[in-house]
């Protein structure tokens, strides 16, 4: 589905920007873990499309597994409460994990996941993210690799949703006010 659509109010990252950004972080990632075996974990539902285009831009072999997890908290706003509504199948003991997520908010759920997979026994624990709201931030996470930093706004596309809509729009945009009400 094309960004180009009446409920984005403004493009904030297009399909060929994301393309060029994978391609540029790839490599970066193949040499940072040249000599190790990675497991990458991605967070459904919305790093989905991150981690196909990713993972195959990448040239070293890497496994794979998922997590879905889910913050408490009242409506939009994350609590830093982390619920785990889908575990990983792989054990992380001794893996060298990268975490493969679409946003970084808060950062309070990344924040718990990273502590809750070390507490694990995993060697290493990254974090690549697709997109990063740097001044929505409430707590300091180390993220090795970041697509693009955006304003604190609601944003949907490649992988993100509405009300599970527009996950499947090809870059990422601003949902017009509109479509709320
Ligand atoms: P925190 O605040 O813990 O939350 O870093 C990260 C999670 O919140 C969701 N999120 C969004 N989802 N558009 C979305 O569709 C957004 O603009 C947005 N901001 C945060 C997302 O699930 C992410 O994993
Ligand atoms: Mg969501």
């Amino acid at each position: 589905m094309h960004l180009n659509h009446p409920d984005i109010k403004e493009v904030l990252v297009t399909a060929e920007q994301i393309r060029e950004k994978i391609q540029e972080l790839a490599p970066k990632i193949d040499a940072f873990y040249a000599d190790k075996d990675v497991l990458l974990v991605g967070i459904l539902k919305g790093a989905v499309p991150f981690m196909a285009d990713l993972s195959r831009a990448m040239q070293i072999p890497t496994k794979q597994d998922w997590m879905a997890v889910s913050s408490y908290g009242s409506g939009t706003v994350s609590s830093g409460v982390v619920r785990i509504l889908k575990d990983l199948d792989t054990d992380v003991k001794d893996r060298n994990v990268l975490i493969v997520e679409d946003i970084i908010d808060s950062g309070l759920t990344l924040s718990w996941l990273t502590a809750n997979l070390k507490a694990r026994g995993a060697a290493s624990v990254e974090i690549v993210t697709l997109l990063r709201k740097p001044d929505a931030a409430k707590v300091e996470i180390a993220v090795r690799w970041v697509g693009f930093d955006i304003p604190n706004e609601f944003v949907v596309g490649y992988g993100l949703d509405f009300n599970e809509s527009y996950r499947s729009m090809d870059g990422v945009g601003i949902l017009s006010p509109a479509v709320y009400s």
